[in-house]
């Protein structure tokens, strides 16, 4: 992991200038971003040591009642009052444990407020509420900060960045070639979801079932092309050593549109734009449209303000990477790892958009070509050590993905373990993922069961959590008899609904109270018998 330390304060518009202490303040940050490089910095430990005393040092009791990726921020951050610095940091992140910023939500949470990381923009799911709570929480941070060393005002010079092993984080990645995609739903699916398959061997990979898979994707050529033209800039223009175009669609986020373009647009204009874009910049919501506005959409609402192309360029954020749980087993098929990857394409307004990663593996990328790539170790989500512990695997949709490697893997290995999955998708004709393996599965004995739940062959809805209902009893032998529960898929609402669901299957064959029967699936977490791997 990269160890970086905030950028210092830069004063570069002088105070004499005619700007508000806002406006000197944001330019004073905007112009630092441009003199600074986007390495790491080795961190000075004094100011982190007095921030942060380390989890046993600051009185925190280490419980995180925040931690549920069903609660709103608000309510996270209201369970979090009172707590140290870095705890309620922690609350401001999306709970989900996804590994999407690298670390797990408390890791991450600790790294910046003992300041060895200083990106506050890497929880995806939190997305622009999550990196707002956490700018704020920061400048709590910096009045934190002995006097001594806010002082310092020489920008970073000494540069040393911590290099993880190539491939092993977002930080350091290695290019894989992509093979190839399949399409995995029949024709009459409302779906697109694809299998992919990338080469390993040239970069020496390798990873274990459960782990992710990191990609840097692109963006959209005909996007940045439109973004270019209404900008009125040449798509050869010079920023940063490359071409426009090549650093829009290499190096930026185009979606969602981040707070700093909104100010930069402030600065640029005035009136009611300049208050309008004032306002979205702080997360408010003047014509209702601030959910959907992306990059191009912010060109298209302020006609007349047209930033310098380095200007822009600066404002957006960087492009993040995307992860997708491995669907293969490199026990089965040294040197290759699957992907099953749902397409994400949807239209606001008139305009179609496109979900960058998924739609970059759907068909911009081409047999042959290089992905930058990087595996992301599971965080407690793996096949149990004994491999005669039997599993229970719910994962409907692409969460099927994980438990299509674990299958492959116990089979690879001769695992002697029982195997049950419960898959659903919205209607088994087109939407059956891997049918004729799964059967094939089962035929072999591989899967002792497949239980299936087809949520709109019926007139009303049938989830996986119905079909556990049904099988209840079953399922309880199976815990009974010290299986594992992993969840792969939706974190927001099927996660909880299958928690719930089980939960009432230990309280009403487990002969259980409700509360009893709670206590038993928190345990059953605790000794890691219950893993989730929650998007
Ligand atoms: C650990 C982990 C494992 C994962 N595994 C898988 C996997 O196996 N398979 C898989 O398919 N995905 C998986 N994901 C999700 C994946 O990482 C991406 O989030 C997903 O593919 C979308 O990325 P994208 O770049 O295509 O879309 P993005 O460019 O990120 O766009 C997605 C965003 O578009 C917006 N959006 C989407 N639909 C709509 C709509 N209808 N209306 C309005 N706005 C909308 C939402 O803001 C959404 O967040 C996983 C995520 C994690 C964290
Ligand atoms: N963050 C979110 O809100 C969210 C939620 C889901 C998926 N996604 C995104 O959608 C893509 C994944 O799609 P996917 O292929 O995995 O399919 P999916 O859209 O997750 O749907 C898979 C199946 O789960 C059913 N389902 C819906 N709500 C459920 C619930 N509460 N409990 C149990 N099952 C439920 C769906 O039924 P119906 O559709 O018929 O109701 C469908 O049959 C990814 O890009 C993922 O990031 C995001």
């Amino acid at each position: 992991m990269n160890q970086i330390v905030p950028i210092p304060k830069v004063e570069i518009i002088p105070s004499s200038a005619p700007f508000s202490e806002a406006q000197r303040s944001w330019l004073n940050g905007f112009f630092a971003g441009l003199l600074t490089t986007d390495g790491a910095v080795p961190l000075s430990p004094e100011p982190g040591a007095a921030a942060m005393q380390g989890p046993a040092g600051d009185g925190d009791d280490g419980e995180a009642p925040w931690h549920d990726q069903t609660l709103a921020i608000a309510e996270r951050m209201k369970l979090a009052e009172g707590r140290p610095l870095r705890r309620r940091m922690m609350a401001a992140m999306a709970q989900q444990d996804c590994g999407q910023c690298g670390y797990n939500c408390s890791d991450y949470s600790d790294a910046i407020a003992g300041r060895s990381e200083a990106r506050l923009n890497l929880c995806v799911p939190g997305g622009k509420e999550t990196a707002r709570m956490l700018k704020s929480l920061y400048e709590e941070l910096d009045k934190a900060r002995p006097a001594a060393s806010s002082a310092a005002v020489t920008p970073a010079v000494a540069v040393t960045t911590t290099i993880s092993e190539p491939g092993r984080s977002r930080d350091n990645p290695v290019p894989a070639t992509f093979l190839s995609r399949r399409l995995l739903n029949k024709t009459g699916s409302e779906k697109e979801t694809w299998h992919i398959d990338f080469d390993l061997s040239g970069c020496g990979l390798d990873y274990v079932v459960g782990d992710s898979f990191g990609i840097f994707a692109k963006n959209d050529l005909g996007l940045v092309d439109q973004i270019i033209a209404l900008l009125g800039a040449s798509h050869t223009a010079d920023v940063r050593g490359k071409t426009l175009r090549e650093v829009l669609i290499e190096d930026v986020s185009l979606s969602p549109a981040p707070d700093s373009l909104f100010e930069l647009f402030s600065y640029l204009t005035g009136g009611a734009e300049r208050e309008k874009a004032r306002a979205l910049a702080q997360g408010e919501d003047p014509d209702g449209d601030a959910a959907t506005l992306d990059v191009m959409g912010v060109l298209q609402k302020f006609p007349k303000v047209r930033p310098h192309p380095e200007a822009f360029v600066e404002a957006l954020e960087p492009l993040q990477p995307r992860l997708y749980s491995i669907s293969s087993s490199h026990n089965a098929t040294p040197g290759k790892l699957s992907l099953t990857v749902d397409c994400v394409r949807y239209v606001i307004g008139k305009r179609k958009r496109l979900g960058l990663a998924s739609t970059f593996l759907a068909e911009r990328i081409n047999p042959g070509d290089e992905v930058r790539v990087y595996v992301q170790k599971a965080h407690a989500f793996a096949l149990p050590k004994d491999s005669r512990t039997p599993i229970i695997m719910i994962g409907p949709g692409t969460g099927v993905a994980p438990f299509r490697a674990f299958l492959l893997d116990r089979k690879a290995t001769g695992a002697t373990g029982k195997n049950w999955l419960f898959f659903g998708h919205q209607r088994s004709d087109c939407d059956f993922f891997y049918r004729d393996e799964l059967n094939a599965m089962k035929t072999s004995g591989l899967l002792t069961r497949l239980s299936l739940a087809w949520s709109r062959d019926g007139e009303k809805k049938f989830y996986v959590q119905d079909r556990m209902r049904e099988v209840g009893r079953e399922l309880w032998s199976w815990l009974a008899e010290g299986a594992n529960v992993y969840i792969c898929g939706d974190a927001k609402r099927m996660a909880k609904d299958v928690e719930r669901a089980l939960v009432d299957i230990v309280a009403q064959f487990g002969a259980r109270s409700t509360d009893e029967a709670i206590a038993f699936v928190g345990d059953l977490k605790k000794k890691g018998r219950f893993q989730q791997d929650v998007y």
